[in-house]
């Protein structure tokens, strides 16, 4: 089988390693990819929203599975793209339709969704410049911090959490008024949630779903959770604290309704969905939904899943997912993300690495990274993610700190304190 990955992160080289071991591929290409994409498949330059180009691809190359790591095209309507094609509508396409895809692209639609179908979340009200007024009477009648939430896609920007009620209420005003241009036009308030985040993640063929590894992800740029929001600095999986008891209560409480919801709302879900949890004293509430993986959740996620996952895939695009075997590696995974200085603010692109051939019991996974003639260079924020397996966190962490020690580029910078919380 061929397969298409659409993306260039550390998630989609995740993706790519593991297809590329399935012995029902054939040819693997990633469009765009990168440095390490191009290791295990064939890269093409390809944007992931470019879908007439997607299309042509497609069907020059007899692809039969296409895989969309992230959210925009999925929000922009490629896999309805591809349904409303009588040439690419039997390709199987691994990841929502635009309705579903909703759970992501609207915060208000997914606080509505939950509330609907009974899945845990904090307590919340939308508000546009037509109502502000209500919106600073909801704002005092909450505790701080306060919540605000732009409803659409931000960039991962669009979430600002205050202490003050003064500056939540000219947040409020600005972000109606186009702080974050169109996707902040309407604004999710919410109550403050307590406790320890962890993600969950599902696969579903929209009938059938297979909990895959939970994880942790450390998002701000400082040791000891400290300073500005990265696209994350590094996982670890499993999460010491959501034993069995409390992921069978996830699933009861959280992974059964939503699956159940998607269906009795006509939405037919064939993809990952990624549900951001907040534990407070082992009661999960629903945080956010994303309807793709994790980056870089996937490092250490993908990894730990033993079975084919291009078996799994073909399960998802054929409704068989139910009938597909699914074993988890019990070891612990952990990935820690090599960035470029400066990064998550200005950073410079094309420093040469080095160092790739003394790494030892991790697997490099490319997240910013090109080749240039005959070298890998930086080309982007976060770099590379070492993941690496261990009886224990810190076993595994030893061997992801000693690889980011021996790769080198100028104004690499890493976080010394990934699993900090856990261990
Ligand atoms: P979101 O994009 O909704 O995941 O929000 C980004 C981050 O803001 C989350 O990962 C949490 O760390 C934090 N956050 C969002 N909503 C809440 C909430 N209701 N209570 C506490 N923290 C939150
Ligand atoms: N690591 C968080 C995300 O992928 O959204």
């Amino acid at each position: 089988m061929n397969v298409l990955i659409l993306g260039s992160g550390g998630r989609e080289h995740a993706f790519a390693w593991k297809l590329a071991q399935s012995k029902k591929l054939n040819n693997l290409f990633i469009a765009p990819g990168n440095a390490g994409t191009a290791a295990v498949g064939t890269n093409v330059e390809i944007g992931v929203n470019d879908f007439d180009a997607i299309k042509e691809f497609v069907l020059v190359n007899d692809i039969k599975i296409v895989v969309v790591g992230p959210e925009d095209p999925l929000v922009n309507g490629v896999h309805d793209f591809f349904l409303a094609d009588e040439e690419l509508k039997n390709v199987g396409v691994i990841g929502p339709k635009k309705d579903g895809a909703e759970l992501e692209g609207s915060k208000e639609f997914s606080k509505i969704f939950m509330e609907k179908h009974g899945v845990p979340t904090a307590k919340y009200q939308s508000f546009t410049t037509a109502n502000l007024e209500a919106g600073y009477t909801f704002l005092e009648s909450l505790k701080p911090p306060y919540v605000l939430k732009a409803d659409g896609l931000a960039a991962g920007k669009g979430v600002l959490i205050l202490d003050d009620l003064a500056e939540a209420k000219t947040e409020l005003a600005n972000m109606t008024n186009g702080k974050f241009g169109n996707a902040s036009a309407t604004v999710v308030i919410e109550e403050f949630l307590h406790g320890i985040e962890l993600s969950v993640f599902v696969l579903t063929d929209g009938e059938s779903y297979k909990i895959l590894p939970s994880a942790k992800d450390y998002k701000r740029i400082g040791e000891g959770d400290v300073g500005l929001n990265t696209g994350g600095m590094g996982a670890i999986s499993p999460v010491p604290f959501a034993d069995q008891a409390y992921l069978d209560k996830v699933e009861e409480l959280v992974v059964k309704p939503t699956i159940a919801g998607l269906k009795a709302d006509g939405i037919d879900y064939k993809g990952f969905i990624f549900i951001g949890l907040m534990n407070d004293n082992g009661n999960p509430s629903v945080v956010e939904y994303n309807v793709r993986m994790g980056d870089p959740e996937t490092e250490v996620v993908i990894p730990r899943i033993k079975s084919d996952l291009l078996d799994l895939f073909e399960g998802v695009a054929n409704q068989t997912l139910g009938e597909k075997t699914f074993e988890v590696d019990e070891r612990t995974a952990t990935t820690v993300m090599l960035v470029s200085g400066g990064y998550p603010e200005a950073y410079e692109k094309g420093k040469v690495m080095t160092g790739f051939d003394a790494i030892e019991n991790s697997i490099p996974f490319h997240a910013g990274t090109k080749q240039d003639g005959e070298n890998v260079v930086t080309s982007g924020g976060r770099v590379l993610a070492l993941t690496s397996f261990g009886d224990t966190i810190q076993e595994a962490l030893s061997h992801s700190f000693a690889n980011a020690e021996k790769i080198n580029f100028e104004k690499k910078n890493y976080r010394k304190d990934i699993g900090f919380d856990l261990v």
